[in-house]
């Protein structure tokens, strides 16, 4: 059956108001139905729908938010540039079958202050917090909220911001959450980039410097998977990422008690993030 965009439909499928999500969501569960929830913050691309489809598979109805946080963003970063395209992202939902997506605005999120009582625990150590040191923080609090404006029964978060994935886990369970944490792989187009909102930011010419990213990620990987030096690995991803044309490396860095390997570097304006296993995937 072909998908026709109908206007009357995205706006029963948005909704802005707190009270109203929360109500929607409550009758589903006293229905029997259970609830994932999905939070972005829009500009959405294929990684976000295989969220929704795998949200889709575990629960019987799926919201996803969209909501640019800037709790998260240090005042030099992109909060204001941040690409933002809210009518194509409502109709990629409503096409891929989302129950209900919310979008409220800073108010509605933060309508006493950005404080937060919650901070993010030990995951959040090192890597990213050495290059964005609020990052976190911000994350976890606005995560907190929207799983307290939605209970959602799951939650899913790609292993893309496998970090992120970590603290937000820890977190759940520092709060003793009634809610199931699920990762979902990373989505890569034809080359292996990593599929993000940011790769908008990247010229022709950067995009094929960015293609390598993956690549001195994989060798590294399976360096240290075969036995080879980690540092050693690491430096060497570092060294290769420098000469084919990227301008920083944040990071490249093994953590065994991830069995990962992950990777954070610069081109031009635009900051990239990766990772992949250091063990064979089953
Ligand atoms: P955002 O960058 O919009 O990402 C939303 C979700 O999509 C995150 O869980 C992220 O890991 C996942 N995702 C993005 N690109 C992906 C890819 N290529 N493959 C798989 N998953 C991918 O991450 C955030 O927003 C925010 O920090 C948020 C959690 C919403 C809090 O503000």
């Amino acid at each position: 059956m072909s998908q026709t965009f109908n206007p009357s439909d995205i706006a029963m499928l948005r909704t802005d108001k707190r009270a109203s999500l929360t109500e929607t969501v409550q009758r589903w569960k006293s229905d029997g139905d259970s609830v994932a929830l999905v939070p972005t913050m829009g500009a959405l691309h294929e990684g976000h729908l295989s969220l929704v489809r795998l949200a889709l598979k575990a629960a019987d109805r799926c919201v996803v938010s969209i909501f640019v946080n800037p709790t998260q963003f240090a005042p030099h970063e992109d909060f204001d540039s941040y690409p933002r395209d809210i009518s194509a992202d409502l109709q990629l939902l409503q096409s891929a079958g989302v129950d209900l997506v919310y979008t409220p605005d800073e108010a509605d999120m933060y309508p006493s202050g950005k404080d937060s009582a919650i901070k993010a625990g030990a995951a959040a150590k090192g890597l990213e917090t050495d290059f964005r040191p609020h990052f976190f923080d911000g994350v976890v609090n606005v995560v907190h909220r929207l799983f307290d404006h939605a209970q959602p029964d799951l939650a899913v978060f790609g292993e893309k911001d496998y970090q992120q994935l970590m603290v937000i886990d820890e977190m759940v369970q520092a709060q003793s959450l009634p809610i199931e944490i699920t990762g979902a792989p990373i989505a890569r187009d034809a080359h292996g980039l990593a599929l993000s909102s940011r790769n908008a930011y990247l010229s022709a010419e950067e995009l094929e410097i960015a293609r390598m990213l993956n690549q001195a990620l994989y060798k590294a990987a399976q360096d240290i998977q075969g036995g080879a030096d980690a540092d050693a690995a690491c430096d060497e991803a570092s060294a290769l990422l420098l000469n084919c044309g990227f301008d920083k490396v944040d990071y490249v860095s093994y953590k065994p008690e991830w069995n990962r390997v992950l990777i954070a570097a610069h081109i031009g304006k635009t900051r990239l993030i990766d990772n992949a296993p250091t063990t064979p995937s089953t």
